[in-house]
């Protein structure tokens, strides 16, 4: 079974998902959460609170100006974990400036698709990368 391939169970959990306004790639990123946890030694590490009172925290690990490891930990909601996971996968293995330019366009594209209610939850993702980085780049 490779990595992206689910059980029958959470395979039904993912489709009742996409009814509600996921894709179907929004929701293996809430089921599977590749990218949740922490980082022992991270280089930056930045907690950002959202206007609905949810959090994030992320932990980058750097080298050479890129960032060669993320993680994400959630107190949120579905749209903020699906929008943090693909953020990971977005920004790893890429260049600090590079990650500074992603935005809610860049993670909703990834996303491809979650309700229009959730498109704020986006915006905790970016900001607690865009705090981290700006931390990082201040030391
Ligand atoms: Fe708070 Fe989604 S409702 S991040």
């Amino acid at each position: 079974m490779s990595s992206c391939e689910i059980s029958e169970p959470q395979g039904d959990m993912i489709i009742a998902m996409t009814k509600t306004g996921y894709s179907e790639k929004a929701a293996r990123y809430y089921f599977m959460k590749p990218n949740m946890g922490r980082i022992e030694n991270a280089d930056q590490v930045a907690n950002f609170e959202g206007t609905c009172g949810d959090t994030m925290t992320i932990y980058l690990k750097i080298k050479d100006n890129v960032i060669e490891d993320a993680k994400y930990e959630v107190m949120g909601c579905a749209g903020a974990i699906s929008a943090a996971m693909a953020a990971v996968d977005i920004i790893k293995g890429k260049t600090l400036d590079f990650a500074k330019d992603v935005n809610d366009g860049t993670i909703f594209q990834v996303l491809e698709e979650i309700p229009e209610k959730k498109h704020h939850c986006i915006q905790l993702a970016v900001k607690t990368l865009h705090k981290a980085l700006d931390e990082y780049a201040s030391k």
